[in-house]
């Protein structure tokens, strides 16, 4: 059918299926501002707006919307700078939304702004709680909302000219570690009409250098392109004769492939192949995205003749349409022969259990055997831990369970693969990995790796789900079985029946306490499902006891030898495998921990907090697993030289009132909070409301050391700009930011002089990719390290242009674009970039580096909780939560508090409502982002991040990871304000009002 659309004032003349969607329609007619979140709007991904209402295009048809006017992000603003030509810029919310740090990936800020523009065109002085209800419909994962809200109120001041607003005028609440702490909102802004800030507080360490540019708020240096829904992320590209992928999936949890037959399908119009087991070559390979070797085992196919879950693969089909294929999928005949399934960890190991990998092929790593359905065992001893018990006054025991659950970024997981002029394989993925892509997938499809070139556009979001290589292989063996272009984008619920998630683990602790309150011996046992297959089975849970059972060593003589052990079996069962999810094993380790110390603590009449850092870890000891464990290879001992656990607690117990509030029965009876946590009136009281609070100390790691390693190219261009090339990825963390930053500080420009790109396996030199916190502190390193060798070589050039002898050109030093002698003559960069271009003894100048770690120095954290608790229901409310950070130098306070509010937001679900279950034949109750429910911008506690600064000697500039420890402590410290408020433990999560009620009820 034809039909008529108007977009953004222009007509366009469509011919297109009645069962297309507006969305389809939308972006083949390249306006890939909208996307793809979901197929029922619940993302909001897709909103347009329509006759100037908030719309789901990706939920209503095509046909439609003839008629109505479509505004898409394209209409909104553009880039400042535009040649010769006259423009008006960035539309205010567009600017405002770059210079607040409000975008993280930004797949979802078009939709955030429509939606906000659609609020300010009938409201223009919305109040922050409308602004919050206007953005409700756009999910997003990344940001926590703040900085979103903060925003669109700054946007909305500007639209009504009532306020000048100073964009460069962000201040930083700069505190030094000297300061008393204070109560004060680092946000709160007396008479300012803009009532949400989200500055963080950042308490500087006395080592804290005054940089150009490391330590500024600097915007982010993709935000233009994402603020104006530019073409950047995977899908947003269009090539002739494209055909789409589809997958057949197993209905059944455990089954053998007994005959297929596939010539229906094939015999579809508009089908151009389907492949099944028996068509692509038998390479066992693991998916999990990690270096060489792969510390797993070897146990997964492109398609098998066995199915090992509900979702899992059977065949996949090529088509001219996505509705082709997905018929094609429904004409191929499989017989199955259904086996026994294993559907709870506890299971898995009795001796009569079913074998889930019997295929000849498995390969074996470390202790995984497959007779037992064993993917890994980890033992780790330190000290004397039966000693220790023996030498205890009291010992304390209890299991605790934490559940499976979805890293749900907004983008799918989504890649394009076609050959190149040259016949190489192009593969176009949302990875955090494409190195690894590229490595791990050339024996899969049967080529070398020359013969492979990963683009990696910008990532709309991945929290490891995108560290693994989890389908790249689909369109790749379709590309090779047709020679055409391929796309394949998960649906949403392949997301959640074909992707990966959180280890679900069930967990005991037994720990000894001496009547003084020293720990002398801590042990953890955790039976961990890694579903299906064994991807990050070893690692992930390894890193459970790693860094959740390091934080507390014991005092006195326990201190230089502490007694702790961690013993763990990582199970198969039937179910969709586990994999990395930002935090990688460590929130599962200190739910039970900081649990389990909270316990102790009142069970033994001590104060919580003098309890906890009586026992903690300090600086100049060693990292007790340093000395037993490295993931499967020889373990290196380590110092930990910075930890500002101290100063965290002090800061955060100031800022949520601590002192007020812990221990003080009246306050525990006030009523509800209001959404900014402040008490209603007494008259108000409600008496089956209680208020609770909670503290969690938490530690995590940066990088692996002696194992990750990042690399990193810079050249100098004719006008004194730099390209800075990366094969770190920026999942939307603002990496690409803060490598430019630090690249950007040692060459004395900038930021907006550095161009950054990330990733090409074909031009960028090597990374091992976005994960375990290690971007900022490898990649970065090895940015730094390349700047160093252009910066010298500037120098020296600068050095005989100014008359100086060589041995002076170390005195130079580069600043404000220039260098400068120590005699006060400069030359600005650009003539030195022309000089060396054209002029005298020409050179390129640039630099390449590479950086691996020796040590992993951890980030700490005091998290913050104040719940209420509604007795007769068991429903919490999260009031507020504070988490105050030692991550070490922190680079741009405004991503990194990005970092710590999303990452809070995230763990928030963990605590109380996300949790993906199966049914008795496996298969998923949450399929959708209905009954996976993920924070709305409306539903959020107040979040406040302060970051307390301390020098970590190993990196040039003082950092430690932020990425992760966000998601360590909100569950237990939400758990923990629960008993404080109603006296009841509830130990697993996600504590739901029935959980909670029930423990009431058996009180
Ligand atoms: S910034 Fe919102 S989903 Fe990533």
């Amino acid at each position: 059918m034809n039909i008529t659309l108007t977009i953004n004032a222009t007509k366009h003349e469509v011919e297109c299926a009645p069962s297309e969607t507006l969305l389809a329609a939308i972006r083949r007619l390249a306006y890939f501002g909208v996307k793809f979140g979901d197929e029922q709007g619940l993302s909001g991904a897709d909103t347009v707006l329509l006759d100037g209402k908030p719309v789901n295009a990706g939920s209503m048809l095509a046909a439609q919307a003839e008629g109505h006017n479509i505004v898409t992000i394209e209409a909104l603003g553009e880039h400042p700078e535009q040649g010769w030509k006259k423009t008006e810029g960035l539309h205010p919310l567009q600017h405002a939304f770059v210079e607040s740090g409000a975008i993280q990936c930004g797949y979802c800020t078009p939709a955030q702004i429509l939606a906000a523009k659609a609020l300010l065109d009938r409201k223009p002085n919305p109040s922050e709680d409308e602004v919050r209800d206007a953005i409700a419909g756009v999910l997003c994962r990344c940001t926590g909302y703040l900085k979103p809200v903060q925003a669109v109120l700054k946007a909305a001041a500007v639209l009504r000219g009532d306020e000048p607003v100073n964009w460069d005028s962000v201040n930083w609440d700069l505190g030094s570690w000297g300061d008393k702490p204070t109560g004060d909102q680092p946000g709160d802004v007396p008479g300012d009409q803009i009532n949400v800030m989200t500055r963080p507080k950042v308490v500087v360490t006395p080592q804290t250098q005054t940089y150009q540019t490391v330590g500024k708020p600097e915007k982010k240096v993709d935000a233009v392109k994402l603020v104006q829904g530019k073409p950047a992320f995977t899908a947003d590209i269009d090539i002739r004769g494209m055909l789409y992928a589809r997958v057949l999936r197993s209905p059944h949890a455990h089954a053998r492939i007994k005959k297929i037959d596939a010539s229906k399908a094939k015999e579809l119009k508009g089908v151009a192949a389907v492949l099944t087991w028996q068509d692509i070559p038998r390479v066992v390979y693991s998916t999990a995205g990690q270096s060489d070797p792969i510390p797993g085992p070897l146990d997964a196919f492109s398609l098998d003749n066995k199915v090992r879950f509900v979702g899992d693969r059977v065949a996949m089909v090529a088509a001219e349409s996505p509705e082709i294929a997905e018929k094609a999928l429904t004409l191929i005949d499989v017989e199955y022969e259904v086996l026994d399934a294993i559907l709870d960890s506890r299971e898995a190991m009795k001796p009569d259990a079913i074998r889930i990998h019997d295929e000849p092929e498995f390969v074996n790593f470390a202790d995984s055997d497959p007779d037992k359905n064993l993917a890994a065992h980890i033992r780790i001893d330190i000290g004397d831990v039966e000693k220790g018990f023996a030498e205890a006054d009291e010992i304390f025991e209890a299991e605790y369970e934490v559940p499976k659950v979805q890293q749900a970024h907004i983008e799918p997981h989504v890649c394009v693969t076609y050959w190149d002029e040259d016949d190489r394989l192009v593969i176009r993925t949302s990875t955090q990995v494409p190195f690894h892509v590229r490595r791990m997938l050339a024996p899969v499809l049967r080529l070398p790796v020359k013969r492979i070139r990963v683009i990696k556009p910008r990532i709309g979001g991945g929290f490891g789900g995108k560290q693994e290589v989890l389908m790249e292989d689909v369109p790749a063996h379709l590309t090779i079985a047709t020679k055409r272009p391929v796309i394949y984008e998960y649906t949403r619920e392949e997301e959640f029946i074909g992707a990966r998630s959180r280890h679900p683990m069930k967990i005991k602790m037994k720990t000894g306490v001496k009547r003084d309150g020293t720990i002398t011996a801590n042990e953890m046992y955790a039976l961990s499902d890694t579903g299906a297959y064994g991807c990050h089975a070893l690692t992930v849970t390894g890193n459970t006891g790693h860094k959740a059972m390091a934080l507390y060593v014991g005092d006195g003589e326990y201190r230089k030898s502490p007694n702790i052990r961690f013993y763990a079996d990582v199970v198969y069962t039937n179910t969709p495998p586990a994999g990395a999810f930002r935090g990688y094993g460590v929130p599962q380790g200190y739910w039970p921990v900081e649990r389990h110390m909270e316990k102790i603590a009142r069970a033994m009449g001590f104060d919580p907090i003098d309890f906890r850092l009586k026992n903690a870890i300090r600086p100049g000891e060693y990292h007790p697993f340093s000395t037993a464990w490295n993931e499967g290879r020889e373990p290196r001992p380590e110092i930990v030289h910075t930890v500002g656990l101290e100063q965290c607690v002090a800061q955060g117990r100031a800022a949520i009132g601590w002192d007020d509030k812990y221990g003080n029965e009246e306050w525990r009876n006030a009523s509800s909070s209001g959404f900014d946590g402040t008490s209603q009136p007494s008259a108000q009281r409600e008496p089956h409301l209680r208020k609770g609070i909670g503290i969690a100390m938490v530690m995590q790691g940066t990088a692996i050391p002696y194992l990750d390693m990042g690399g990193a190219s810079i050249k100098m261009n004719d006008d004194g700009s730099f390209n800075l090339l990366v094969g770190a990825t920026d999942l939307g963390t603002g990496s690409d930011t803060v490598l430019a930053q630090m690249a950007a500080e040692v060459l004395g420009v900038p930021i907006e002089d550095m161009i950054t790109y990330s990733s090409d396996t074909d031009f960028t030199p090597f990374d091992k990719g976005a994960y375990a916190s290690s971007t900022t502190y490898i990649s970065g390193t090895a940015a730094v390290n390349a700047a160093k060798i252009v910066a010298e070589r500037i120098k020296i050039r600068a050095a005989a242009m100014l008359g100086l002898s060589e041995s002076e050109y170390s005195n130079i030093r580069l600043s404000n674009r220039q260098a400068i002698a120590p005699n006060g003559k400069s030359v600005s960069l650009t003539e030195i970039a022309l000089n060396a271009l054209h002029k005298e003894n020409q050179e390129q100048i640039m630099g390449v580096a590479s950086y691996v770690s020796p040590v992993s120095p951890p980030p700490f954290a005091a998290q913050f909780a104040e719940v209420t608790v509604d007795v007769e229901t068991g429903a919490v409310t999260v009031d507020k939560l504070v988490m105050a950070v030692d991550s070490g130098v922190i680079v741009n306070p405004l991503t990194a508090s990005g970092q710590i509010e999303g990452g809070m937001t995230q763990a928030l679900g963990y605590a109380v409502c996300e949790e993906m279950r199966y049914d008795e034949k496996g298969n998923a109750i949450e399929r959708d982002l209905d009954r996976y429910h993920i924070f709305r911008a409306d539903e959020m506690p107040a979040l406040e991040t302060i970051f307390v600064e301390t020098f970590e000697p190993s990196h040039p500039f003082g950092v430690k990871a932020v990425a992760e420890i966000p998601m360590d402590g909100v569950a237990p410290a939400v758990g923990n304000a629960i008993l404080d408020a109603v006296g009841a433990d509830v130990d697993e999560i996600p504590v739901t009002p029935e959980k909670v009620w029930k423990v009431l009820r058996n009180k």
